[in-house]
This record gives structure tokens, C-alpha cells and sequence, in this order.
């Protein structure tokens, strides 16, 4: 308890963490990067979204982690599971993949107290060529959103980053979810928005912990939710993609906590 309250918390009430504290985060976010690399084989068209599921739990288990989701406001499964149109907190069901359905898995856990939230992409079989499209896009702009990252820009930079690349490819960025910020906690201030203007928001500083995971669809960027209350899809039907790193601000950049140890964090579909 104690421990929790080292460390300043900026007037925009973003915490800043300390040199110690990047180990911390780097070991969470390995598993959880690791986890999603041993979910690749497992992305078949016949399986279903609760098998991944039961899967990511049994992985979530041997690597003597904590599933953040389970038990989180009722949540219960290791992972969000999110194929075509559905655009994020896709609940893990009995529903069978199909060739060429994309799917985000998202897979938070906690090792030691800290959090490593972290998804990709995945398909079933072989993309369409505007689902691949699509994917690359929206994992490029992270990337961007990443390049962004340094002391001194602000949450706005990174935004603006990557809403500018996204509706450069004609595409667009949904509103309605953001990235957050993280560490021994899930979901902690500032909210990470995926759109806006430059030179806006809270400055940067070494110390922060946060995660960038934008939500790009092919048509427009309107969301509704299910009456699950979770499952969020696209208005308009059209596919939509995501892609996530929890990442911690260094002296001159970014350190990405939930890179991929197999680099298969993005494949390229041939
Ligand atoms: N991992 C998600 C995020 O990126 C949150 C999922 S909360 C759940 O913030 F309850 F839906 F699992
Ligand atoms: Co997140
Ligand atoms: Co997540």
C-alpha cells in the first residue's frame, strides 16, 4: 500500500514512475507478448473464440501470472476476443471461425503487481486483401503513435499521429475507446485518445506508463455496443482492426514493454 503512493503524480494526475519500476513493467508485458505470439497456431478456421480463450487462461496460469479481465466490473474471460466488424472487447464464444475472418485477442496480465495489456492481429485461413490492408494500417499507425512518444510532446502529438496516418490510407479512427494509462494499476489517467490536434493535451514525461491501441475501420468510425454490454462493433457493419503495446516514456523516447519475443507481432499474410 505503501509503495503505491512513491512516485509523483503530475497536476493532469498521471503518475511517473521510477527507473525500478521499467523492470517491473517489462516482465509483465514479456508474458503477455509471449502469450500472444503462442496464440498464432492456434488461429485456425473450425476452432472458436472460447477454445482461443481457454487457451490464453491455461497460458495465463503456467506462466504463474494473474488474467487482469477476469472478475474486471464482471468481465469473465482472459481475453477479449474481436473478429471482423466486432471492434474491441469481443466476448470469447462458441461461434466458429471462418476462412478469412480477422480477429483481435487482447490479453492483459499481472505479474508482480504490474500490468501488461497487449493485442494483435490474427486471422483464420488467408486475409482479404482489404482485411490485410486494413491490419497493416492500423498496425502501422501504433507505430506512428509510438514515434510520437518522447518528454516534451503531449498526448496530442501522438493522436494527432495517428489519426493523420489513418484517414491519409482513407480509413478512420474510432472515438468512442482510448488507450489508457497503466502500471500497477489496469486503467489509470491520462485517456490515451487515438485522434486530435497537435500541441494539446498533457506533456509527456520520462516515467509515464501508458498503453496506444488505436481501433481503425474501413468505413465509417461510429461504434455501438452490444446488448452483452461489452461487444462493440461498427455502426455502418465494416471491418475494423486494433493493435496495442503498453509502452513507458524513456529520456529520449519510447520503451515498448509488450514486444513481440518471436517478432511475430504483426506477420506479413502471403
Ligand atoms: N485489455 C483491454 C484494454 O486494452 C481492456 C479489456 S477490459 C475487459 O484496455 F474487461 F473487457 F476485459
Ligand atoms: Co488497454
Ligand atoms: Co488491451
Amino acid at each position: 500500500m505503501k509503495e503505491r503512493n512513491k512516485g509523483r503524480v503530475t497536476k493532469d494526475g498521471i503518475r511517473v514512475y521510477e527507473e525500478a519500476d521499467f523492470e517491473g513493467m517489462r516482465k509483465a508485458g514479456r508474458v503477455a507478448a509471449q502469450i500472444l505470439d503462442e496464440m498464432i497456431e492456434h488461429v485456425v478456421p473450425g476452432t472458436t473464440t472460447e477454445r482461443l480463450d481457454e487457451i490464453i487462461t491455461n497460458k495465463v496460469e503456467a506462466a504463474g501470472a494473474k488474467s487482469a479481465t477476469i472478475g474486471y466490473k464482471g468481465y469473465r474471460h482472459a481475453s477479449c476476443i474481436s473478429v471482423n466488424h466486432v471492434v474491441c472487447h469481443g466476448i470469447p464464444g462458441p461461434k466458429k471461425l471462418k476462412e478469412g475472418d480477422i480477429l483481435n485477442i487482447d490479453v492483459t496480465v499481472i505479474v508482480d503487481g504490474w500490468y501488461g495489456d497487449t493485442s494483435r492481429m490474427y486471422v483464420a485461413g488467408k486475409p482479404s486483401r482489404k482485411a490485410e490492408r486494413l491490419m497493416q494500417v492500423t498496425h502501422d499507425a501504433l507505430m506512428v503513435g509510438i514515434e510520437a512518444v518522447k518528454p516534451g510532446n503531449t498526448f496530442g502529438d501522438i493522436g494527432a499521429a495517428i489519426q493523420r496516418f489513418v484517414e491519409s490510407h482513407r480509413m478512420s479512427v474510432v472515438r468512442d475507446f482510448c488507450g489508457h494509462g497503466l502500471g500497477r494499476v489496469f486503467h489509470a489517467p491520462p485517456n490515451v485518445l487515438h485522434y486530435g490536434r497537435p500541441g494539446t493535451g498533457a506533456v509527456l514525461e520520462e516515467g509515464m506508463f501508458f498503453t496506444i491501441e488505436p481501433m481503425v475501420n474501413l468505413g465509417r468510425p461510429e461504434t455501438k455496443v452490444l446488448a452483452d454490454d461489452w461487444t462493440a462493433v461498427t455502426r455502418d457493419k465494416s471491418l475494423s482492426a486494433q493493435y496495442e503495446h503498453s509502452v513507458g516514456v524513456t529520456a529520449d523516447g519510447a520503451e515498448i514493454f509488450t514486444l513481440s519475443p518471436a517478432g511475430r507481432f504483426h506477420p506479413t499474410w502471403e
